[in-house]
Order: C-alpha cells, then structure tokens, then sequence
C-alpha cells in the first residue's frame, strides 16, 4: 500500500526548523529552566492545543521534578482579536498561589493570548512566574510582558509542525515548516 504524502507537497513550504534543531534548542531551554527553578518544583502550564508536543518535550529536557498543568483558551476570529477577548475553556486544576509557575506557549502571535494570561496568572499571586514560547513572531506585541524563554523568533509566515496546525492537521509533524497557502 502507498500512503499519500504528508503533507501533500503543494502544502508544504520551507522546513525552518529541523527535528534535530528544534529537540537541541529545547534542550537549551530545559537546562536554562532547571537552574533557574534549582531546588524549586516548576509548574509548567501548557496551553492547549499547540503547546501539548512542545511542553510535554520541554519537560522532559528538565531533569528535576516539575508538575503539569493546563488551560484551554477561546480561539477568536478578527473581531474579537482586535477587541482584545480571550476566553477560558478550561482553567487550571492546580491553585498556583506561592506556586512557581511557567507559562508554556508554542507561538506568540498576536501576543493578545500571552497578554490576557499573564494578567490572568498575575492575579493568582504565583511565587514566580515566567514565559515561554518555542516561537515568536518578530511583529509580536506583548507589551509589558518579559518574554522569559524563548526558542526562536520568526517573521510572518504561517507555520505548522510540532504542535501547530491548519484546521487541526499537521501538528504531529516533527519539524516546523511554513505552510503555503492556495
Ligand atoms: C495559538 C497559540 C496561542 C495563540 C497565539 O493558539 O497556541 O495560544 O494562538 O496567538 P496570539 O499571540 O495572536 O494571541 P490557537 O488559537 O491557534 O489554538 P491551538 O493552540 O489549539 O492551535
């Protein structure tokens, strides 16, 4: 039997970040989090969906101990992009307070998500709270955010792979490509 190509070539754009650099970068990003969380238990919080693959890979890049958690969020058409709305679906199951926390992202976009969750995770009163993202958009704007982590910045170019999608497929992909559109 012949399986068709996946994905099919006239979806596929350029590979930006290969299997091998990808798993050497978060790597990089495990180690850089285990010394700044020595001693402690960092709670990784990914944010579903995307960031399932990166987050379930950076913590295993973290040789001590972690804990998990996760929130789902409203994806929202432009209207209420511009408007600024980001909805929970699904809230944590850990209370953070005193906790220290790191938020997991797998893009930065907009930067409206990492924005409202920051303020969201803020008011928790966690005992530290960090960001990280495998990806951020150069046009990305995140205000007074620190971006904590970060794996590589891209310019705007739709992208799939390693957690990202289109209409829901590609995200087992083990690379990160960009996707080509028409
Ligand atoms: C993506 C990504 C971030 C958000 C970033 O999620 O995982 O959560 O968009 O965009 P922003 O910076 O413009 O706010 P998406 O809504 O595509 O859902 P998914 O994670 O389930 O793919």
């Amino acid at each position: 039997m012949t399986l068709d190509p996946y994905p099919p070539p006239e979806d596929l754009g350029e590979i930006l970040f290969t299997e091998e650099k990808i798993s050497a970068r978060v790597a990089e990003l495990g180690r850089e989090i285990s010394e700044d969380f020595a001693g402690q238990t960092p709670l990784l919080i990914g944010v579903l969906k995307g960031s399932a693959i990166f987050v379930a890979d950076l913590a295993r890049a973290i040789p001590g101990p972690v804990e998990l958690d996760f929130l789902a969020v409203s994806s929202y058409g432009e209207a209420t992009r511009s408007s600024g709305v980001v909805k929970i679906l699904k809230d944590l199951d850990h209370d953070i307070a005193d906790r220290p926390v790191v938020l997991v992202e797998d893009i930065i976009d907009s930067g409206l998500t990492m924005r409202f969750l920051v303020e969201h995770l803020s008011a928790q009163r966690p005992s530290a709270l960090r960001t990280c993202s495998l990806l951020v958009r150069n046009s990305a704007e995140v205000g007074g955010v620190t971006l904590d982590y970060v794996g590589f910045r891209i310019p705007a170019s739709f992208v799939i792979g390693y957690g990202l999608d289109v209409a829901q497929r590609y995200r087992n992909l083990p690379y990160i490509a960009t996707y080509r559109q028409g």
